[in-house]
């Protein structure tokens, strides 16, 4: 393992925030993790403000969800890339950052600038 990547992370709390940004973490192990792992080691040695979720870890329940250079997959099992912009899924309303509340659907709109 080795290598380090960059990584954009959707952030948001509507609570506190007029608009959403993305905030940008530099030299993140990547190689050999999942998303999930990478955020976890944002949570843990960068930022423990950060807000996302998972379960099982094994792909199955789905609460993963999130969208990694702009398609759909479950966190927990996609494997991480050396530069990535992390999001919540689109047809979700965004509780805060990167979990959604799954009974809330919202109309889907593009979020990254690019
Ligand atoms: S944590 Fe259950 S599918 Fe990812």
């Amino acid at each position: 393992m080795g290598g380090s990547g960059i990584v954009k992370v959707f952030r948001f709390d509507p609570e506190k925030d007029k608009s959403s940004r993305f905030d940008t973490f530099k030299d993140i192990p990547y190689e050999g993790r999942r998303v999930t792992d990478v955020l976890n080691y944002i949570y843990q040695n960068l930022d423990s403000t950060i807000a996302f979720r998972y379960s099982c870890r094994a792909g199955l329940c789905g609460v993963c969800i999130l969208k990694v250079n702009g398609k759909p997959c479950m966190s927990c099992h996609r494997v991480a890339e050396k530069e990535m912009v992390i999001e919540p899924p689109v047809q979700y309303a965004v509780i805060k950052d990167l979990v959604v509340d799954f009974q809330k659907k919202v109309k889907a709109k593009k979020t990254e600038k690019e």
